[in-house]
């Protein structure tokens, strides 16, 4: 019989890519990759990161999902059993702990940029109702950010909603929005990509976007293009391997992998090929957009088309409802955690957990005002949490992944959950998974600190 989940199981294919890109694509596509793309020259960074969610995110999003389903248990558990299973050293175990801490550290910030996507959401609502129009939206970013109470404020709503969902198990009702809401999204992405291409800038978008300037390679660059590729497909902190616990055994993991890697990748080049032509055609410069990027780009386009408050309203909210799918993934792993392993009911333990990334969250907050003046390795509070998250815990947590499955379980466990791959597919995949992914995970690490 096959073993399952005491969890329950996806219903079907489609069930699965839905969750999986649900936690997937996120600000991290819409806010976060034009953003890095525009503060690292473009081009470069572009190539550099698709490279990487092809030898390092792909091969290891399949690893992560099939220990999850060997495995049926929420990620510290399964990793126990799976250490013990194959004799292997108790230290893999860490894997279990860098996702949970790694996810405690994203969610803090995570939660005030969710925020502002509800604030602008709100704002936009409000003149469609005859109020105020954003016609300055640099000043009215710059606003929001100089009030650390107001930011606060908006980052308690996101958090409250995001326990709401993970505390009381509505999954059910988001589940079924999302069918909805996230091909409203691409829709909307599409639509202002039109609408780019009508400003007559599309084309310089494009090169900006996917002619590399080879000079701009850097050890600190290509660190952010990685970074951002386990960000991106949500890799290294267990959160896929939660969701493979619960995936029936006649789905092939390799496949449904690649779509979600696809659709993850396509919606991040869509949202670059939206927000650049704005960028371009009014006039501000493509290089170094910072965190503000599309908060302070896309409006200006918003109030000149026709239509722009409804575009405005459906493209924040829509974002909203994206980084809500996956802010609900990045909570999980650490409840989970408090209710199998110390044994506290759901609620309390879902909201244990967000009360403290929202009072870690104070340090992202505060980074834009009265704290802006900290700086630490060159970075200001956000781009510090940024930076050991994203771009070293998550990596760290990948290769540890990818050694795990490839050199501690059994080849047999390998080929039963892989079956139906062909056998030059999974020795090359095997070989990513023991050596060519750990070590470019490890020279870019290494690149960055020698
Ligand atoms: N992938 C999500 C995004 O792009 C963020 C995330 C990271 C979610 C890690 C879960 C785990 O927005």
């Amino acid at each position: 019989m096959e073993k399952t989940s005491i969890h329950g199981m996806w219903s079907s294919r489609t069930a699965f890519i839905l969750a999986a890109t649900g936690s997937a694509v996120g600000l991290g596509n819409i806010w976060r990759f034009p953003y890095l793309a525009s503060d690292n020259g473009g081009g470069a960074f572009v190539l550099v990161y698709l490279m990487c969610i092809a030898l390092v995110g792909l091969p290891i999003l399949i690893a992560e999902i099939l220990i999850g389903r060997h495995g049926r248990r929420s990620p510290i558990t399964t990793l126990v059993a799976l250490t013990r299973e194959t004799g292997a050293a108790k230290g893999w175990i860490s894997i279990g702990w860098i996702g949970i801490v790694a996810g405690i550290l994203i969610l803090s910030f995570y939660s005030v940029v969710g925020g502002w996507t509800l604030h602008y959401s709100w704002l936009y609502l409000k003149q469609a109702f005859g109020g105020a129009h954003i016609t300055d939206p640099a000043a009215t970013f710059g606003d929001l950010l100089a009030h650390p109470w107001e930011l606060a404020g908006w980052h308690a709503v996101f958090m409250a909603l995001t326990v709401g969902v993970v505390g009381l198990g509505v999954e059910k009702g988001l589940e079924r929005a999302v069918r909805f809401l996230m091909p409203a999204l691409l829709l909307t992405l599409l639509a202002l990509v039109a609408y780019g291409a009508t400003t007559g800038h599309l084309g310089k978008a494009a090169s900006f976007l996917f002619q590399p300037d080879f000079s701009k390679v850097n050890a600190g660059m290509m660190m952010a293009a990685m970074g951002q590729a386990f960000f991106s497909l949500s890799l290294g902190m267990c959160t896929m391997m939660t969701y493979g616990a619960y995936l029936p055994k006649d789905i092939s993991i390799p496949k449904t992998g690649a779509i979600v890697a696809l659709a993850d990748t396509a919606i991040a080049l869509l949202a670059g090929l939206a927000i650049f032509p704005i960028v371009i055609a009014f006039g501000i410069d493509p290089h170094g957009g910072g965190p503000g990027l599309i908060f302070t780009s896309l409006p200006l386009a918003f109030d000149v088309m026709t239509g722009g408050v409804v575009y405005g309203l459906m493209f924040f909210g829509l974002l909203f409802v994206a980084a809500w799918t996956s802010s609900i993934s990045l909570l999980e792993p650490a409840t989970a955690f408090l209710v199998e392993r110390r044994g506290v009911a759901r609620k309390r333990g879902s909201l244990m957990v967000a009360a403290l990334c929202w009072v870690i969250g104070l340090a992202t907050v505060f980074s834009f005002n009265i704290w802006s003046h900290v700086r630490l390795l060159d970075r200001d509070l956000m781009g510090l949490i940024e930076l050991v998250a994203n771009d070293i815990m998550l990596p760290l947590g990948g290769l540890l992944i990818a050694l795990f499955t490839g050199w501690a379980l059994k080849e047999t466990v390998l080929r039963e959950q892989l079956a139906g791959m062909s056998p030059a597919v999974f020795t090359a995949w095997r070989w990513t998974a023991r050596v060519i992914a750990p070590l470019l995970v490890l020279m870019v690490l290494l690149n960055v600190v020698l």
